[in-house]
């Protein structure tokens, strides 16, 4: 912020931004990161355990496909859905995942997974058109929805329902006037998973209202516990879904930026123009590399899921150890969302003494919504031997401190 003040000052010209700038969010995890950073510069030892990706290489073969790409010359704009080719493999690859029949025309391939959420809005959201979505949750899509002047109603996920929502509490937030509903799931930041029956019952809410759900499963291959499910799968709710996947964390591709909507055609040509409009296409030898990901070896992915598995097992189990902290065991994605209300801190004045005094960074149950506070986020993206020395720095501080 100092800098921005700084920068301004600096001018005679007084800049002059848009109203709506002042109601875009962020995401914290960067911030953290730029703080641990900076800690680090001052030679502070840090444990990162604050951002979302897979602390995997890409698999090589999709590497080596990408290269490939490059040198027999996919270095050219692509038609803005996407090549047919990729398009082709994600709507085989989404038919077989959950059941349903997909045709390339009703797959849009974008940048990463974050612009499908973005598109989605500005494609479906007016002013005061309301939008239910998970809180705690993934921060973009409140950050969006205000952003673009739409109401954003939170749907407050519950702990003991292992961070599931409660049906009833939808039925009563859905209203003439609600135009999207976003799932999530497994789910950023807690880890759960909406499990069949759940689906089935936020079906049966929904009903036969004309309501669209923008379904961003981009960990549907990250679960521990049970199968993934997604609404689109359910008699009557194609039509009405966008499901958001992509390559960042299946594939540990998140610096590739590419991710893909699916969706009915007649929506899906809009969001064509909206990558006409902002991004022409998403960058063409990546695409290739992508078709190798989907339709290649899938053993990294397994490594991956085992490993997380792992980890999650290992850092939990800790984490009940330690005073004032006590945590579920989540089903899915590589997150840990212990509840640390026995520890009389709030979220954000305890993440912040843990990265300035125990040199652990994590994320306030707080950066992902109201209904997070009380809680801290940990990533378990990091080695065993990391997740161990985070263990033991948090279980010190909190000897000291509590
Ligand atoms: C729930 C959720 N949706 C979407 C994204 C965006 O993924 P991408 O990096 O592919 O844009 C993330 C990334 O953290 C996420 O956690």
């Amino acid at each position: 912020m100092t800098t921005f003040a700084t920068m301004e000052k600096a001018t005679q010209y007084e800049l002059r931004l848009a109203d709506r700038m002042s109601r875009l969010g962020t995401e914290t995890a960067f911030e953290v990161l730029n703080k641990a950073r900076a800690l680090e510069r001052q030679g502070k030892d840090i444990v990162h355990l604050e951002i979302g990706e897979p602390d995997f290489d890409t698999p090589k073969n999709v590497v080596e496909a990408g290269v490939e790409a490059l040198r027999k010359g996919w270095t050219h704009y692509g038609p803005s859905a996407g090549l047919p080719e990729l398009r082709q493999a994600v709507a085989e690859d989404v038919s077989r995942s959950r059941g349903v029949k997909v045709s390339p025309d009703e797959v849009v391939v974008v940048p990463g997974g974050k612009p499908i959420i973005f598109f989605s809005l500005l494609s479906l959201a007016d002013v005061g058109d309301e939008v239910i979505y998970p809180n705690p949750g993934f921060p973009i899509y409140e950050s969006m929805i205000n952003y673009l002047g739409a109401k954003a109603v939170p749907i407050r996920l519950h702990e003991e329902k292992d961070f599931s929502l409660d049906v009833n509490e939808l039925a009563d937030l859905i209203t003439d006037r609600t135009k999207l509903i976003i799932l999530n799931s497994p789910q950023n930041p807690t880890g759960g998973v909406l499990n069949r029956q759940d689906i089935r019952d936020i079906a049966e809410a929904i009903g036969d209202r004309n309501i669209m759900v923008l379904s961003d499963e981009i960990y549907s291959r990250l679960i521990f516990d049970g199968e993934h499910f997604s609404i689109m799968s359910l008699p009557g709710f194609k039509e009405r879904t966008i499901l958001l996947d992509g390559f960042s964390k299946t594939y540990a591709m998140t610096g590739w930026r590419m991710g893909y909507g699916v969706m009915r055609p007649d929506l899906a040509a809009h969001m064509t123009r909206l990558m006409t409009n902002s991004n022409s296409c998403t960058a063409s030898f990546t695409q290739i590399a992508g078709i190798e990901a989907l339709r290649g070896d899938q053993s990294s992915v397994d490594h991956m899921r085992t490993e997380f598995q792992r980890r999650r097992d290992a850092f939990v189990v800790g984490l009940n150890r330690i005073k004032g902290f006590s945590c579920r065991m989540p089903k899915g994605a590589f997150y840990v969302f212990p509840n640390i209300t026995k520890t009389g801190w709030p979220s954000k004045r305890l993440a912040d003494a843990l990265l300035e005094q125990a040199g652990v960074a994590c994320l306030s149950g707080t950066s992902f919504g109201a209904f997070g506070e009380g809680y801290l986020r940990f990533s378990v993206a990091n080695s065993l031997e990391n997740l161990n020395k985070a263990l033991e720095r948090v279980d010190r501080w909190t000897k000291q401190n509590l």
